[in-house]
């Protein structure tokens, strides 16, 4: 049993450092750090939330304070003759302001990024999906971050020499400082598809064939493998990789760093082997130890039976200065190191001068992702499938002037964070939907073939599973391969839950009065993995995609039995699921091709309909919101 730190729950007063709008943390009760002789702090799927959480007081610490806090980190086990290593698994652009509303979009994100001393670092798909990103990469991170970015299965068409090579070094041996622990590391992008031709990604299991993978798991001067992926830690990538290695060398401790899925979990392989995954967006911060490994002064001598296994510890931290401040024993005054100071001013600039607290309207009320079910008034989807989709589609042109009904299908993993009631302002408007995607359409679908789309993008598993990419919110696809930790999902259908919905709300509300609502991981070492003492947030699954029905001029999401449709209707969609729409379609036989498809708003993106909306129905005109 970890002890809980009770002491130290007096008031806090203003946060120093942290983004000066965001909210000051509020104390809670702490598990503490759990040191071992190797130490490592994780950070994945940022996507570009430098600044932190400025509506969420148990997120606002920024990366000026993770920088501090590193310091203060490195410093103790530098003193205390252990070793601390920072690992991060990518996706650290695309989903927030900074990074999608700067032009170039990299403007500001590889300077701030590189301000951490990182010492083992990765690519995610995001990174991938366009050539300029992937570009990015190969000018900005890879040369920051030398020798510490590693591409175990990535390559890239150099845009200097359009020769096709490794990203970064395929794998990194090193030693550690203090205790001299011998480590080789790879770093793994799970098997994507989507990206840009200007990377190829080879696949996981040709990977551990080739000859230089082979090779280098068969050396026997080491301590431990390190394994850091943009990969979900349930994979069947990361099986792959743990068993090859583990085939090579029975003994050897083998840790892995995971992600992609936006959850904490904790995954254990073996009594020698384990993995972390460390959340997402700057909500956390993943703490990992081992003791009990080879050193140095244990001499390196082949592992003799009588040795201690080695002993793996993981917390899940909170990123806010309450936590900070409390893990690294620094207060209010100390913890700011003149490192970190700069780059919270640095992202503070940056946000200033991308006019990120430009409002465009107040929301009347919260409208949650995943913390209610579709449909229900508190839904994100329903919001959109119900108001602002039906709303915006009304008025193109092909419904004013040509008097055409539309079926507008988008996919739910392509809105990426609530909306909370009051300003909706223009960094909330990327943090919802940060992607460049704009709306397409196929014109004069047959109805009845267009009414059997969505229930086909939402069901058609064979169908769907060809592209090896998904449409519904990572969290939820990471449910979906951890049932046995969420039996309450067994459940059926989403749309059949609302009124327990409403009971479960009402019930977590009373029963933990005296807990902050937050993370309640349940991962493969139990419960008691996350730093702050929390009362559960509810979740709900959402299907892959929605939709909105506009038919001579009225609009519902709900197609059931419709008598009123015209015999043709346009399917609109966003430019992301483009691909998808086309396959049912053709499931359906209707052959559409991609001549077929237009912009249904010619030159505006999403975003910058929903901002459309917002300021139209939403709008105060200056006013601040209440
Ligand atoms: C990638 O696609 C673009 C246009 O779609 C094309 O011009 C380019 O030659 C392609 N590059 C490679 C490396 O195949
Ligand atoms: C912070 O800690 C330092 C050193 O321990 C101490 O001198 C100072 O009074 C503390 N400041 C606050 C605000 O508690
Ligand atoms: C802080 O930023 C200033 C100006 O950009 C720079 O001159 C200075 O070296 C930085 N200091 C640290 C400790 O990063």
């Amino acid at each position: 049993m970890m002890k809980i730190a009770l002491t130290g729950l007096a008031f806090l007063g203003p946060a120093l450092c942290a983004q000066p709008s965001a909210p000051s943390p509020i104390p809670a009760p702490l598990r503490p750090l759990p040191w071992g002789q190797l130490n490592f702090l994780h950070t994945t799927d940022i996507h570009g939330w430098w600044g932190g959480h400025l509506q969420e007081p148990s997120y606002s610490a920024d990366w000026g304070d993770y920088i501090s806090f590193a310091k203060h980190l490195r410093d103790r086990a530098d003193a205390e003759g252990r070793d601390l290593l920072l690992i991060d698994t990518g996706d650290r652009i695309e989903g927030n302001a900074i990074y999608d509303s700067s032009k170039p979009r990299g403007k500001f994100t590889y300077e701030i990024a590189k301000e951490q001393h990182i010492d083992l670092i990765c690519s995610g798909n995001h990174e991938l999906y366009k050539q300029e990103s992937a570009d990015g990469e190969f000018y900005h991170t890879v040369p920051d971050f030398s020798p510490n970015y590693i591409a175990s299965n990535l390559d890239i068409y150099n845009p200097k020499t359009a020769r096709l090579e490794a990203l970064a070094p395929r794998f990194k041996k090193f030693t550690t400082e203090n205790q001299g622990i011998r480590i080789l590391a790879f770093g793994f992008l799970f098997d994507f598809t989507g990206n840009a031709n200007n990377t190829v990604i080879h696949k996981v299991k040709d990977t551990v064939q080739e000859g230089w993978f082979q090779h280098a798991i068969q050396d026997k001067e080491l301590d431990l493998i390190v394994v850091i992926g943009h990969v979900d830690v349930r994979s069947d990538e990361y099986a792959t990789l743990y068993a090859t290695i583990r085939a090579a060398q029975p003994d050897i401790p083998i840790q892995f760093f995971g992600g992609h899925r936006h959850i904490r979990d904790y995954r254990i392989f073996d009594d020698k082997s384990v993995a972390i995954a460390s959340g997402r967006y700057m909500e956390t911060i993943g703490f990992m130890s081992i003791n009990g490994l080879n050193t140095r002064s244990s001499s390196h001598h082949p592992r003799k039976s009588q040795e201690p296994k080695p002993t793996f510890s993981r917390l899940y931290i909170d990123n806010n200065l309450y936590s900070l401040h409390h893990h690294s024993a620094k207060n209010l005054t100390t913890f700011p190191t003149p490192n970190g100071l700069n780059v919270t001013t640095q992202i503070n600039s940056a946000r200033h001068s991308l006019h990120l607290n430009r409002l465009y309207g107040c929301a009347p009320r919260d409208l949650w992702v995943n913390r209610a079910p579709y449909p229900h008034p508190s839904s994100i989807f329903s919001w959109l499938s119900d108001s602002m989709l039906p709303d915006t589609v009304k008025t193109s042109s092909r419904v004013q002037e040509s008097g055409k009904s539309a079926i507008a299908i988008i996919n739910t993993g392509g809105i990426r964070f609530d909306i909370f009631k009051g300003a909706f302002t223009k960094d909330t408007a990327f943090l919802v939907s940060p992607f460049t995607s704009r709306l397409r359409y196929v014109k004069d679908v047959p109805s009845q073939v267009a009414v059997r789309v969505l229930p086909l993008l939402n069901h058609g598993e064979p169908m769907m599973k060809e592209q090896g990419i998904d449409l519904a919110p990572p969290e939820v696809v990471a449910r979906k391969l951890r049932r046995q930790f969420f039996p309450e999902l067994l459940r059926p259908a989403f749309s059949k839950l609302e009124s327990n919905a409403q009971a479960q709300l009402a019930l977590s509300a009373t029963e933990h009065h005296n807990l902050i609502p937050g993370y309640t991981t349940h991962d493969d070492a139990g419960t008691d993995g996350d730093d702050t003492i929390h009362s559960p947030i509810d979740f709900f699954e959402v299907p892959n995609c929605i939709q909105a029905v506009v038919s001579q001029g009225d609009s519902k999401s709900d197609l059931a039995e419709d008598a009123s449709l015209p015999t043709h209707i346009d399917i609109v969609y966003n430019e992301f699921i483009e691909k998808w729409v086309l396959m049912a379609l053709r499931y359906l036989g209707e052959s559409y091709k991609l001549e077929d498809t237009e912009e249904y708003f010619p030159g505006k993106s999403f975003t910058q309909l929903m901002v459309e909306w917002v300021e139209k129905y939403w709008g105060v005109d200056g006013e601040e919101c209440e």
